[in-house]
């Protein structure tokens, strides 16, 4: 997997900390920001087929010089295919765009639960993990009662909950349910998609250390464990961004980056979404 850290996953599976995200990249640009962010050094892309453009994605990892087997790959089931039997047939198409036989990671996108359906979407991936078709499943945006609702099945545990994480909105219940289950938290807009990037608290950090804000933020969710999937189409913010494991915050910078929590959701809200 390179020189970016791994994480460990409940089931023995190994992540990179990093991944590059390619949420809001059109098709058409996907795969020249996915071949940049190879060539820099990133090992795992996180796409979803809603993002129409796990294609773009796909040409890019056709046309990679770096062997499958480091690559890690995550795509999502959109809502509209939640159900047994439609996550099957969402799995099938997503792995065709991407041309890959096998996913490293496949997520529950939202759990949606006024449709009801994600326990039986979640039976869906653990048919996907025992026929050997993806490496490992989890979910995203669960709140903490989904999550355990999940558990409760007595079967798979998910390996990671994708969720909005960056310092305006920390979500300190759900990844404290999360570390209880031995999921991981996955920081999606772990950038707050650049609008914490200002702050005087993270600017004064970035200048004691003569990093950009960018990293300083991503280094500040490393240190407390969280993968971060940063999206950028800037090559030099691309490579930027991976520059993250050679300086280290101190106490208190990582204090005062935790009191920006202002409730600052950028996205909707798991209860509501459908
Ligand atoms: N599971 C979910 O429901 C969910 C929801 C949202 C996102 N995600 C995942 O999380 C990934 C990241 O989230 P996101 O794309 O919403 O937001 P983000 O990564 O927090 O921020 C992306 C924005 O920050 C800018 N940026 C990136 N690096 C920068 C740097 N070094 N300096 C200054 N600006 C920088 C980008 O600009 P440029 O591109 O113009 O450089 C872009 O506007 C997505 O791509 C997707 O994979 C998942």
């Amino acid at each position: 997997m390179g020189d970016t850290p791994v994480i460990t996953l409940n089931n023995g599976v190994t992540i990179p900390q990093i991944g590059f995200g390619v949420f809001q990249i059109p098709e058409a640009q996907t795969a020249a920001a996915v071949t940049t962010a190879l060539e820099a050094g990133y090992r795992s892309i996180d796409t979803a087929a809603i993002y129409h453009n796990e294609s773009g994605v796909g040409a890019a990892l056709r046309s990679a010089v770096v062997p499958r087997d480091e690559l890690f790959i995550t795509t999502k089931v959109w809502n509209n295919d939640q159900g047994y039997d439609e996550t099957l047939r969402a799995f099938d198409a997503s792995t065709a765009r991407l041309g890959l036989d096998r996913l490293d990671l496949y997520l529950i996108h939202w759990p949606t639960p006024k449709r009801g359906k994600y326990l039986d979407t979640w039976r869906a991936l653990e048919r996907l993990l025992s026929d050997g078709r993806v490496r490992a499943i989890g979910v995203s945006n669960f709140l903490p009662e989904h999550l355990r609702a999940v558990a409760d099945l007595g079967g798979t545990v998910p390996v990671v909950n994708q969720i909005e994480v960056h310092p305006a909105l920390q979500q300190r219940d759900a990844q404290a349910a999360n570390s209880e289950l031995g999921v991981v938290t996955e920081a999606w807009s772990p950038l707050a998609q650049a609008g914490v990037l200002d702050d005087p608290a993270v600017l004064r950090v970035a200048t004691a250390h003569d990093r950009t804000p960018a990293q300083v933020v991503l280094r500040w969710h490393v240190q407390q464990g969280r993968i971060v999937i940063p999206k950028s189409v800037t090559p030099s913010r691309i490579a930027e961004n991976l520059r993250i494991f050679d300086f280290e915050l101190t106490a208190d910078e990582l204090a005062a980056i935790d009191a920006l929590e202002s409730d600052g959701r950028t996205g909707p809200h798991p209860d509501h979404f459908n």
